[in-house]
């Protein structure tokens, strides 16, 4: 853990300049906007330590796999997401002097993440080794109205001298990825040019052959005579820029402001790339800085009004679930049905960039219940759009009749994990895209969502399990070999608890959808039938059979399920009795070791008691709790929400804050020593859970709304806001009260504790705990 940063409501703020931190810092600041999104590199040099960043949602790389020894199946490559041209750059130079923060002397440094505002600002003055000191303050937005804009304003002083400054304002496409296969360099220069005052840039991936085109104009303005000064624009091969050379005075502030389009070929034809940068930068820069500016603050206060969440009493939690909400907003707008969420956003490179199924696990219900219900569906449609690819990606290992394995890791529907034990292995996640289906109609009552997509995907998840499963003579019932559960740290096992709940229930589930659809729907049964060949008969009838004889693991004797049937013959160890130098283990301990131990990296039974809370008493889920909680390392940022969300409702409400904390300052006070690489980006999501459905004890059961709230001792009141079924409920509870406004639709009854009440708009209801 390290703390370096304050605790503000509403901003992220890093005060004194330390290198050691600037990586992390790197990773935190970042901004985005749906479309495109960077680290919080800084503009000018800096020749220290630091991840460079610029990322282009759908802009990936192939690389090639590399394995130490081939297995067929194996993906040809992993999918990465790219670090793009740098189009944030400022070379700033007075005679030999050149800015760079690891060569001087810096005193004053303030850098701080407005997430009300989604921007970024950075001050600070910095002396070279001759004495002459200047005064930096920076702004920068990626702006969340018109997404392929990027803005910075930068304001230089020299405080102590006047001088020749040389300051260069450039787009630099000679980048390079740190995650690189083969070092290879994933971009080739395609054309630079300039054209009607401004500069262009043009690169294209190599082998997915994507194209992206920076579009670049400035301007200077001397803030005390007002004076405009116009730059040289010159282009070469990866490089575009515009040059400043004037005398600069002493205390004289110089205020540079760079607007950059970036366009892609995902978007655009060819001809059309360098036109539609054209036309960003003409109304952006017509429009003027502080007019985006004010339009940037405006979208931000539209995003916070859906998803702010309140925490009065506890600054710290306060600002978690803030910089937890503002990264998942960033991230993913849902106006695309071709993206997805990668696990770190636009803030690092690790993990690809892909989609896991971390989407729907953990991010789905955010969006269901903050934005509007087309962001989360079109979460949906993405799998959907794959589920060709993942019906030959099944095909692949084996399986037939349009049985689909959709991927652990993708881009663009193809897997291209290659750990055969998590490729091949953790199969779980057929389960997880089932359950957001179901997930979402619950939640929107879009009934027509599974005729017109949902229905296809779950008949080709269902076809798998069913062939997945074997039948086991001595046992008599079936059972799913082979197989790693969401707990990373066993692999090969059999009768996963969790894989064979979810399958299992994903078979009861289509079953039940076929049957619906067949009476509400016969057209679309007919269609949906003759398209995937599916025999309501045979395959239905073998079904049913399966799902009345699976067999589930547990131990009578303890009271729990077992996480796999060789759990309980391992060495059974407490986490608390772990040397806390030895943690994290997957630092520490051979891998070999991880496997042979009882240590559970994340919920495994857990999450499949969270997922179907309903199926279960509360006694059986504390059984459950206690026995795994005791056991599991928390080695996956995914893993302490989903136990805060469960301590939380067996009111272990201690437990479930300590946890929750975990999960929303995870990054924030870098718990796991990891946020140089980039943020969780897809556990923020959990935070939000924890929040909602843990202490809020929000939850659907039967098409209605549940509230069963309990509030962590030091907070005050919670207010968040919910979307289901086309209500807009803002809820307060206070320690003793819980109050509910529903602003959008006429009347809903909503559950809190064991009673029911009516809700009718415009008044509100306030219920004493
Ligand atoms: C977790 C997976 C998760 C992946 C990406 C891994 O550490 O074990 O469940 O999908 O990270 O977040």
């Amino acid at each position: 853990m390290r703390k370096y940063l304050l605790e503000d409501e509403w901003l992220i703020i890093e005060e004194g300049f330390d290198t050691e931190n600037h990586r992390r810092s790197e990773s935190l600041f970042s901004l985005g906007n749906g479309h495109m999104g960077l680290r919080a590199n800084f503009e000018e040099d800096y020749s220290g330590p630091t991840l460079r960043g610029t990322y282009i949602a759908g802009i990936y790389y192939p690389d090639k796999t590399k394995v130490g020894w081939w297995k067929n199946g194996y993906p040809e490559y992993f999918a990465k997401v790219l670090n793009a041209p740098n189009w944030i750059g400022f070379k700033i130079r007075f005679d030999q002097n050149v800015l760079d923060l690891n060569k001087m002397t810096v005193t004053r440094f303030r850098r701080v993440l407005n997430m009300k505002e989604g921007v970024l600002a950075r001050e600070f003055e910095a002396s070279w080794p001759d004495g002459r000191t200047v005064k930096v303050e920076t702004v920068r937005f990626v702006s969340l109205v018109r997404r392929e804009l990027g803005v910075i304003q930068y304001r230089l002083t020299p405080l102590n001298f006047s001088g020749t400054l040389q300051a260069e304002l450039y787009v630099d496409g000679d980048v390079i990825n740190e995650d690189a296969n083969y070092d290879e360099k994933f971009w080739e220069p395609v054309e630079h040019s300039i054209h009607e005052g401004y500069c262009f840039l043009k690169s294209r991936t190599k082998k997915s052959g994507f194209e992206v085109c920076y579009g670049m104009s400035s301007e200077l303005i001397r803030i005390q005579t007002g004076e405009k000064i116009f730059p040289e624009i010159a282009s070469a091969t990866d490089y575009v820029n515009n040059r400043y050379v004037l005398e600069a005075k002493q205390d004289e502030s110089l205020v540079f402001t760079k607007f950059v389009a970036v366009t892609t070929s995902r978007d655009y034809s060819d001809n059309q790339l360098r036109k539609q940068a054209i036309k960003v930068l003409e109304n952006s820069i017509s429009q003027g800085y502080a007019s985006l500016y004010a339009e940037q603050v405006d979208a931000w206060a539209q995003s916070w009004k859906l998803s702010d969440i309140r925490i009065e009493g506890d600054i710290s939690a306060q600002q978690g679930i803030r910089f937890n909400i503002f990264h998942l907003n960033q991230t993913y707008t849902g106006h695309d049905p071709r993206l997805n969420i990668g696990p770190k956003g636009f803030t690092g490179e690790k993990y690809g960039g892909s989609t896991y199924w971390d989407t729907e696990a953990y991010c789905v219900p955010f969006y269901l219940n903050t934005a509007d219900r087309r962001v989360a569906r079109n979460l949906l449609v993405y799998r959907y759009n794959h589920l060709g690819k993942a019906i030959e990606n099944a095909e692949k290992l084996g399986f037939r009749n349009g049985a689909a394995l959709f991927p652990m890791v993708t881009i663009n529907g193809e897997e291209c994990h290659n750990e055969w034990e998590i490729t091949f292995e953790e199969i779980h996640r057929n389960g997880a895209i089932a359950y957001a289906i179901y997930n979402y109609i619950r939640h929107t009552g879009d009934d027509m969502y599974l005729a017109e997509y949902g229905l296809e995907v779950l008949i080709a998840i269902s076809r798998f399990w069913a062939q997945r499963f074997t039948y086991s003579d001595p046992k008599q019932q079936f059972v799913i070999l082979g197989v790693t559960g969401p707990n990373e740290y066993e692999n090969n096992v059999n009768n996963n608890w969790y894989t064979n709940y979810i399958a299992s229930w994903t078979l009861a589930y289509t079953l039940e959808c076929i049957g619906q659809i067949r009476s509400s729907n016969p057209d679309d049964f007919t269609r949906i039938t003759g398209k995937t060949h599916f025999d309501p008969d045979t395959e239905a009838r073998r079904w049913e059979t399966i799902v009345n004889h699976v067999y589930f693991p547990e131990s009578k004797e303890l009271g729990v399920f077992l996480q796999q049937e060789g759990y309980l013959d391992k060495e059974q160890i407490l986490a608390s009795d772990l040397n806390p130098e030895e943690r994290p283990l997957n630092q520490h301990w051979s891998w070999d070791r991880i496997l042979r131990s009882c240590f559970i990296k994340q919920a495994d039974v857990l999450q499949g008691l969270y997922f179907f809370e309903d199926h279960f008493s509360k006694e059986i889920i504390r059984r459950n709790f206690d026995f795994y909680e005791s056991r599991t390392v928390h080695e996956s940022s995914l893993s302490p929400c989903i136990h805060s969300i469960l301590a939380a409702r067996i009111r272990y409400t201690d437990k479930a804050y300590e946890l929750y904390l975990r999960n929303s300052r995870l990054d924030l006070d870098d718990y796991n020593h990891e946020v140089h690489e980039g943020c969780h980006i897809t556990s923020m999501a959990g935070t939000w859970l924890a929040i909602v459905e843990g202490f809020g004890g929000m939850k659907v059961t039967n098409d209605r709304l549940f509230l069963d709230p309990v509030l962590p001792r030091t907070w005050k009141s919670l207010s968040f806001s919910i979307r289901f079924r086309g209500h807009v409920l803002a809820i307060r509870i206070e320690r003793n009260k819980i109050r509910i406004e529903d602003t959008e639709n006429r009347q809903i009854n909503i559950h809190i504790g064991k009673k029911q009440y009516s809700l009718k708009k415009g008044q509100p209801i306030e219920v004493p705990l």
